[in-house]
């Protein structure tokens, strides 16, 4: 009953984390595509068939059921995915929608008509894929109306993380926040909308200031998926061992892994 999840590279560890925290009995079996990181840099097609490879290799695990914890693959690529290219006995779910769900208070599933929410002023923070898909703003239109966003592309940063250069990342990070405090001086909540931010999260709140609620991605997917494992359990598929697989180098990609996680994690081929 393994479940499988995927990211472009080391970011969806910090999902990773939170959904072997909520459902400990649940073996997961995680594949970043270091490789090819990173994607938020990839035009949709080139976005859209990595991500199906990576997904096809978590299938191979004997995973039914895939995390795309990556938000730049939620994007530019799942409805594609969902819509014309996963089978009926398989399930992808993004770490998009739980996000939005959570802004806008409302419960997995709940097709209701768009309605006035508490926040008004969003501030978006993502690769630029991920702002260029404008994902974020369609799925929460669907859901909200009269909220205003402000997206931030913020190149640079998963690159500086992939390499472990967190000086780099810092700086940038305080340099895309005040770029779009320029256009927004006060948002209320800011979305972290790149599974390899919360790896900033400090650095994000404090260059926001007090006042703005964060919103971390990693337990809202956490909660999602148990609700979703909890209405259908078949999706947990026949794997039964964790492990980390990687298309990149497995010692680099590792240590790199067990600076982020202050634990070892044990990397192997893909
Ligand atoms: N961590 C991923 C995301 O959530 C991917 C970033 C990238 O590869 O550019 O968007």
């Amino acid at each position: 009953m393994a479940v499988g999840v995927f990211d472009s590279g080391l970011g969806g560890l910090t999902v990773l984390e939170a959904l072997a925290r909520r459902l400990p009995e649940v073996p997961f079996v995680y594949l970043g595509d270091n490789a090819h990181a990173p994607y938020g840099v990839r035009d949709a097609d080139e976005i859209f068939r990595l991500t199906c490879a990576g997904v096809e290799r978590l299938w191979a695990e004997g995973c039914d059921l895939v995390v795309l914890a990556c938000n730049t693959a939620s994007a530019a690529a799942l409805r594609r995915m969902q819509e014309t290219w996963v089978p009926p006995d398989r399930r992808v779910l993004g770490v998009f929608v739980p996000l939005i769900e959570a802004l806008t208070e409302r419960r997995w599933g709940d097709n209701s008509p768009p309605r006035e929410v508490a926040v008004k002023h969003v501030a978006l923070f993502a690769t630029p894929a991920t702002v260029a898909s404008r994902a974020f703003q369609r799925e929460l239109a669907f859901r909200a109306i009269g909220v205003d966003v402000e997206a931030q592309p913020c190149g640079g940063v998963v690159d500086a993380i992939e390499q472990g250069d967190m000086v780099l990342a810092e700086a940038l990070v305080r340099s895309h926040v005040e770029a779009l405090l320029r256009r927004m001086p006060r948002p209320e909540a800011a979305v972290l909308g790149c599974t390899h931010y919360p790896l900033m999260a400090a650095v994000f709140a404090d260059a926001l200031g007090p006042g703005v609620r964060v919103f971390s991605q990693p337990e809202i997917v956490a909660e999602s998926l148990a609700d979703y494992l909890g209405r259908r359990p078949e999706f947990l598929g026949g794997g039964t061992a964790s492990r980390f697989l990687t298309t990149g180098d497995p010692k680099t990609v590792g240590a790199k892994a067990t600076l982020f996680l202050r634990r070892s994690v044990p990397f192997e081929a893909a």
